[in-house]
């Protein structure tokens, strides 16, 4: 089979489609981005993401399909993401998907959406095969795993609160510099002295690769407050990029160390906050050092896309994990393994 894939993503704000070949192939990747819908309230409103999807899908799984060339008869399967995001949201992509599977009569694939950014690295490298490790930092996970074969995974960490890009979102909130706050930290940082203020790195006792990102989030407001009650001006630019340096030094030591002990000299990370420039060079310049790869995917496929759904899809066709049409989403989906 070529292995024409039709992908579609709607679990948090980004509506997607995309058709990829033999799973690492991209012939079309739209994107259409909810942020502006969402800017004023300083966060995803869950009712208006899915409104929001219901109106762009039609036209957006369309447009992917003319951008790429491929008509309904070429397709050899519909993958879609069922989990882990909003349930109403992730509703709007199943129900099309199925739709679609139905009347096309094309085999249709439930993906995990973290599943999905892991293997946003296939596309950006077509050469990757596992074993590796994968650090997944974005708005709702930060999970070290050994990705195994595909299809199989080890986790080996978490974080035990926030998600490291849902602490860059909450720090850029109380700091005034709007949503999404990632990428508004990491350009304030940019102007900014990394060692201006010491925020603290946590460690969790008996979890050497586990993360927790609350209580740094936790310290920026405290030193926020300290600041107003003495009358003092605050310097935003080094508390964003003082604040980045704790996230991103977390996250590149642990990593490295993971990689250590399990013996691999691979690892790829992915999600929204890979995106993040200085933690590439963190990563760039530490892993020179410890003799380990590391690989991202480019910006565009950091961040919610369906070209990554449709690479699951490929590899889960393949093995022939196919969903039935009471397909349905869940919310806090786990990754598992099926390989
Ligand atoms: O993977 P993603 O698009 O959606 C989820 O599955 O969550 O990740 C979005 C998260 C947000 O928290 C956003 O602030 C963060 O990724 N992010 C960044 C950057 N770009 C996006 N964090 C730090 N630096 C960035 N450049
Ligand atoms: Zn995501």
């Amino acid at each position: 089979m070529a292995g024409l894939l039709l992908g579609i993503e709607t679990s948090c704000d980004e509506t997607a489609a995309a058709v990829v070949a033999g799973g690492r192939r991209i012939l079309s990747n739209i994107i259409s981005s909810q942020v502006e819908l969402h800017q004023p309230f300083g966060g995803v409103v869950p009712e208006l993401a899915s409104r929001k999807h219901l109106e762009n899908i039609s036209p957006i799984v369309q447009e992917a399909m003319k951008a790429a060339g491929v008509t309904w008869e070429e397709l050899d399967g519909i993958a879609v993401t069922r989990g882990p995001g909003l349930v109403g949201a992730l509703l709007v992509g199943v129900t099309v998907a199925k739709a679609i599977a139905f009347a096309r009569r094309l085999p249709l694939v439930g993906v995990n959406h973290l599943e999905g950014h892991i293997y946003s690295n296939f596309l950006a490298h077509p050469w990757l095969e596992p074993p590796f490790l994968a650090l997944v930092v974005s708005g709702g996970h930060t999970d070290l795993l050994q990705v195994l074969d595909y299809g199989r995974y080890r986790l080996l960490g978490q974080t035990r609160d926030d998600a490291a890009g849902e602490a860059f979102d909450k720090v850029a909130r109380v700091l005034g510099l709007g949503y999404p706050g990632g990428p508004r930290i990491e350009a304030v940082a940019r102007e900014g002295n990394p060692e201006a203020i010491a925020f603290p790195r946590a460690v969790v006792k008996d979890a050497p690769f586990a993360f927790s990102f609350s209580g740094v989030k936790t310290a920026v407001l405290n030193y926020l407050n300290r600041c107003r009650q003495r009358g003092e001006t605050i310097a935003v630019a080094d508390v964003a990029a003082s604040f980045q340096a704790a996230v991103v030094e977390v996250l590149v030591e642990r990593t490295l160390a993971a990689a250590a002990a399990c013996g691999v000299d691979r690892v790829a990370v992915c999600g929204g906050v890979a995106a993040n420039s200085a933690l590439r060079s963190l990563f760039q310049a530490r892993s020179a050092e410890a003799g380990i790869e590391v690989l991202y995917p480019p910006p565009v496929l950091c961040t919610d896309n369906a070209a990554m759904i449709a690479s699951v899809g490929y590899y889960r066709l393949q093995a022939g994990h196919t969903a039935s049409l009471d397909l349905n989403a869940v919310a806090s989906l786990p990754l598992a393994s099926w390989g």
